[in-house]
């Protein structure tokens, strides 16, 4: 099948490749000319396991592309996906200028009957937005127009998601019925049709359902990670092994291993912003969702749990003044160089503002910093994980890379290292 991907970030340049890899003919268009510029000539503007070399074999076997022009994508794909950002907007609500933009820009230059799928987390009625913004431009072009929007929320997760795509645990796709939407339907089938060979992984629902099914899931692994934080923090006051704990209730089958290790708080560029928006949602549907609105400011307060331990520890955030901080990870999990909403920056930036100096390394955002960071006065980005010991107090690891989990204890430990000697 013929497929446009608008959007070519961690969500659109993923699908584009896997949806190449099982067969289909993708184009991938982006705003950003330097993006596309660079995957043109195999350079990737994410770290994501195993993505490189499908990018590559799909590009030199002529089944995905890279382009800045729209009209030619509208052009090419009897499917379009919108895969741009839904960032959050000030009040919490998820901004939708870019997904509707890319819904006018279809409608601007389509010329046959269209499924536009919405791929970006969005909250529930945007399809109905996009679907009026489409007909209106179609109005005004005065060419009436069969397309069809359609929800395919995506559920894969940075750090696994080329896996995640190629073997997904279900495929949502929200459909409502028109005239067309047997075709819609036939489509989204043949489209993920490789994807379900073992066995049917589609769940067809309407799309108001398909839509608030991504929020229910980000806001459900959220919760899971708010709840076991906060027993984290009630368990280091009663003097209970959290990590204990943890194993004891994740024997439950009700309950699950999955999601439930304490930790500095959960980033990255869907949680934060989905919690919040599906909070914002319900307001505007006058309920007032209190469990969402807990899980946020648990996880707010936890991203500077790790600030206060350490000030604890030297004794004041007054004292903190001209210490050096090793931090290890930077990213907000392991496997992605993704830093939107990490912990890590919530205790650099409380620590700067106290004075100290951060030594830190990531094994795949180091240029990410550079970028956010790069002009941070009392930042130096280290080119290895003992580098960034040099000279430290202490060190924080805020990212449970597999690298970090056995360290050298004898090189950490070496006084050229740590001539300070460090504080665990
Ligand atoms: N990152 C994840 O792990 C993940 C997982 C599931 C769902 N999502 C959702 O998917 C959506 C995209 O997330 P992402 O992380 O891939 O975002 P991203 O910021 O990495 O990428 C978005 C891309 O869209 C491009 N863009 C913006 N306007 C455009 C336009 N008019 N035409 C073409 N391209 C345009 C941007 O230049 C950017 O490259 C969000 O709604 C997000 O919540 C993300």
């Amino acid at each position: 099948m013929n497929i446009s991907i608008f959007g070519t970030g961690y969500v659109g340049l993923v699908s584009g490749a896997c949806l190449a890899e099982v067969g289909h003919n993708v184009v991938c268009i982006d705003v950003d000319p330097i993006k596309i510029e660079k995957l043109q000539t195999g350079i990737l503007p994410i770290w994501e396991p195993g993505l490189e070399a499908l990018v590559e074999r799909n590009v030199m076997e002529g089944r995905l592309h890279f382009t800045t022009d729209a009209a030619h994508a509208v052009q090419h794909g009897q499917v379009q996906f919108i895969a741009v950002g839904t960032p959050s907007d000030e009040d919490g609500s998820a901004d939708l200028q870019y997904v509707l933009a890319v819904a006018e820009s279809i409608a601007r230059t389509m010329q046959d009957y269209k499924v536009i799928v919405n791929k970006s987390t969005v909250p529930v009625g945007t399809a109905d937005k996009a679907k009026a913004r489409v007909a209106q431009v179609l109005a005004e072009r005065g060419v009436p127009m069969a397309f069809d929007v359609v929800s395919n929320p995506e559920f894969l997760k940075e750090g696994a998601a080329v896996n995640d795509f190629l073997k997904p645990d279900r495929i949502i796709i929200g459909i409502n019925a028109s005239a067309n939407s047997e075709s819609a339907r036939d489509l989204m089938r043949e489209l993920y049709e490789p994807f379900n060979r073992n066995h049917e992984r589609s769940i067809f629902m309407d799309v108001r359902s398909a839509e608030l099914t991504k929020y229910a899931a980000n806001a459900m692994l959220a919760t899971k990670i708010s709840f076991m934080n906060e027993m984290a923090n009630l368990a280091e006051r009663l003097g209970a092994d959290i990590e204990e704990v943890r194993k004891g209730i994740g024997a439950d089958p009700r309950i699950g291993y999955h999601s439930i290790y304490p930790g500095c708080g959960y980033g990255g560029s869907c949680f934060p912003k989905d919690v919040k928006a599906l909070v914002h949602t319900a307001k505007q549907v006058g309920y007032n969702a209190q469990l969402l609105q807990a899980v946020e400011a648990i996880n707010v307060t936890q991203k500077t749990t790790l600030f206060s331990k350490l000030a604890a520890h030297f004794g004041g955030e007054a004292q903190l003044g001209g210490k050096t901080i090793a931090v290890w990870g930077l990213a907000f999990k392991p496997n992605t160089d993704d830093m939107r909403e990490a912990p890590s920056r919530t205790l650099m930036e409380a620590l700067w503002q106290s004075g100290a100096i951060v030594q830190a390394y990531d094994p795949a955002a180091m240029e990410e910093a550079e970028r956010i960071y790069g002009k941070q006065a009392g930042l130096t980005l280290c080119g290895d994980k003992y580098a960034a010991l040099q000279g430290a107090d202490a060190l924080v690891i805020c990212t449970e890379w597999q690298q970090f989990r056995v360290p050298d204890f004898a090189e950490m430990a070496t006084p050229s290292s740590t001539p300070n000697g460090v504080s665990y």
